[in-house]
């Protein structure tokens, strides 16, 4: 793995305009993925990382957006790039898979008629050689029998099937970033795994970066090498699958620690729950954006922390608890990190 990075975030922000207010989806995102890479990027529903992902690729552009910062790919900065450039990245460099791989695919025409065009579209093939690569492409994604499925409907497919042919699709364009959006939440427990799986195989065969959203952190245990916790619209937590598994900083980490399913073990007895709600990103707390949710708040909350390494040898938090006092107050036990029980709010 080359430690160059291959795209590079910096200080992305993504604020819309609506009758209610400016939401700000994005807040002031920096980061990078090297070649060959795999960073998670986990967080509550809301917290910004769809909007995040997709203004890589240009598709949060409205009139209503406001997006500054920078995005580097290969030497260009996406963000100012027309709306060509843009196509010939999403053709060729970058590609996304997201949740309902239904969406994606349209219903009245066969995947294998889909997949050609697509091979034909970025690659410029005749129908023999892309019929050729199409199976090809079905075969490498783990479609069994994949001569005959060319010939059916998405419909016909299982969620998982279909899920592999979104995969398929993505990896018409030999990308070397794939996005994959929550890829495997619409699935049961077993198909979430083969896709995972999947995708870490394909990151090894091909050498490709990935950039694995999810909600769950227990999805990317097995598979990231380094791992983003955002909240409200900003990283709260950064550093390597280590750091945050075994010495994770902010508490919000600790309660995303304490309710992930494992794919691999059986539930849990003891599944500690965030409580509360996401807070509003037209106004969130003032100071710490996660204050009001978080057991360990103190004076010092009320300042908005920077994203900066606090203890020795961990990773970068957002959270002004001393790194001492978050050695006591989170808890461990049996490996396992989870949130003490919230105090009630004051009345
Ligand atoms: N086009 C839009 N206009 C206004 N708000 C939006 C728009 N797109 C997303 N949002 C808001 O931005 C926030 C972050 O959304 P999103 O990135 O999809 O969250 P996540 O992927 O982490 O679940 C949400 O509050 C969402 O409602
Ligand atoms: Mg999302």
């Amino acid at each position: 793995m080359s430690s160059a990075p291959l795209i590079e975030i910096d200080d992305l922000k993504v604020h819309f305009d609506t009758d209610e207010g400016v939401v700000k989806a994005v807040d002031g995102v920096s980061f990078e993925v090297s070649e060959g890479e795999m960073l998670g990027i986990v967080g509550e529903s809301g917290s910004g990382k769809s909007v995040a992902n997709m203004t890589i690729l240009g598709l949060t552009r409205a009139s209503n957006a406001a997006i500054t910062g920078r995005i580097e790919f290969e030497g260009r900065d996406l963000l100012t790039l027309d709306e060509e450039g843009l196509q010939e990245i999403r053709g060729n460099g970058i590609s996304m898979i997201f949740q309902d791989p239904l969406s994606a695919l349209h219903p009245f025409f066969k995947i294998g008629n889909q997949l050609v065009e697509a091979i034909q579209i970025h690659q410029g093939l005749d129908d023999a050689a892309a019929r050729a690569r199409a199976i090809e492409l079905l075969d490498l994604v783990g479609i069994p029998d994949s001569e005959r499925r060319m010939g059916e409907y998405p419909h016909e497919f299982s969620g998982g099937m279909r899920q592999r042919v979104m995969i398929a699709m993505a990896l018409t364009n030999d990308p070397k970033l794939l996005i994959a959006d929550e890829p495997t939440t619409a699935l049961d427990v077993t198909t979430q795994a083969q896709i995972l799986r999947l995708i870490e195989r394909l990151r090894q065969e091909l050498g490709m970066a990935v950039i694995m959203i999810t909600h769950d952190l227990g999805v990317i245990a097995e598979v990231a090498d380094r791992v983003m916790v955002m909240y409200a619209g900003e990283v709260v937590e950064a550093g390597t699958l280590d750091q945050i598994f075994y010495d994770p900083q902010h508490p919000y980490t600790w309660g995303l620690l304490g309710s992930l399913t494992r794919v691999d073990q059986p539930r849990l007895a003891r599944l500690a729950q965030i409580a509360g709600q996401p807070p509003s990103l037209i106004n969130p707390p003032s100071g710490c954006h996660f204050r009001n949710r978080c057991p360990h708040e103190y004076a010092k909350c009320t300042e908005h922390p920077d994203l900066v390494q606090r203890a020795e040898g961990a990773a970068l938090d957002r959270c002004w608890l001393p790194p001492e006092k978050k050695k006591t107050v989170r808890v461990v036990s049996s490996g396992e990190i989870g949130l003490e029980a919230p105090r009630e709010p004051a009345a």
